[in-house]
């Protein structure tokens, strides 16, 4: 069933369920669990917003790596990647607008473009800009009038443009990663 199929970029819920058990949830901050389980049991199904949590493994491991201490997100929801950051920032870490470490976009999908615009202004050089879902449940790679839910569909198109226009920005340096739904990081150059 391509409902099942695009659930994860991962080849199976099997290792889905592996990587989760083995490596996330026994090292996940207790108030990251209590949030994850307060958001399967109030939204169920869409509760696949929140990050997973090996992807807030990653951003965790990556904040406390850049030292970052000035942070800026794009896209709340229950607020599992922002409790992330909050836990990963020093006692001194801000959120005030001027000169960001780090900015975390999940949100409109069709606004990514504009989001960096805005973004490569506040964040600084050698600052990073995070954006989620770049893989959108593997769905980029997948033929345009394959069967797929209506909201994997309607991004598609959006996550697409964005991979190519990221690709050919020279004032950023890019990584994407296959962590969780697919996580781009741009660090800025200039
Ligand atoms: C995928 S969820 C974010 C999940 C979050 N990163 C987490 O780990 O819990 C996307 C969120 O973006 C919000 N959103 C959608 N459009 C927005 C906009 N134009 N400005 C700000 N937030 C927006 C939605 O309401 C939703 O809460």
């Amino acid at each position: 069933m391509k409902d099942k199929f695009y659930r994860s970029i991962l080849q199976s819920e099997a290792l889905v369920t592996c990587l989760l058990e083995t490596s996330a949830y026994p090292r996940e901050h207790e108030q990251l669990k209590e949030l994850r389980n307060a958001t399967v049991n109030k939204y169920q199904y869409w509760s696949l917003m929140n990050v997973s949590a090996d992807e807030g493994q990653f951003i965790s491991m990556l904040l406390k790596i850049m030292n970052a201490k000035k942070t800026i997100e794009v896209g709340v929801f229950t607020g599992y990647s922002l409790l992330t950051t909050a836990l990963a920032l020093p006692d001194d870490g801000k959120g005030e607008e001027g000169t960001f470490d780090f900015a975390f976009v999940d949100a409109d999908k069709e606004n990514y473009i504009n989001y960096h615009e805005q973004l490569l202004k506040l964040v600084k050089v050698g600052g990073i800009i995070a954006y989620d879902n770049t893989l959108w449940s593997g769905t980029v790679a997948a033929p345009k009038d394959d069967d797929m839910l209506d909201y994997l569909k309607g991004c598609r198109g959006h996550i697409i443009k964005l991979n190519s226009f990221l690709a050919n920005d020279s004032r950023i340096e890019l990584a994407q990663l296959s962590i969780g739904d697919g996580l781009t990081l741009c660090k800025r150059l200039k």
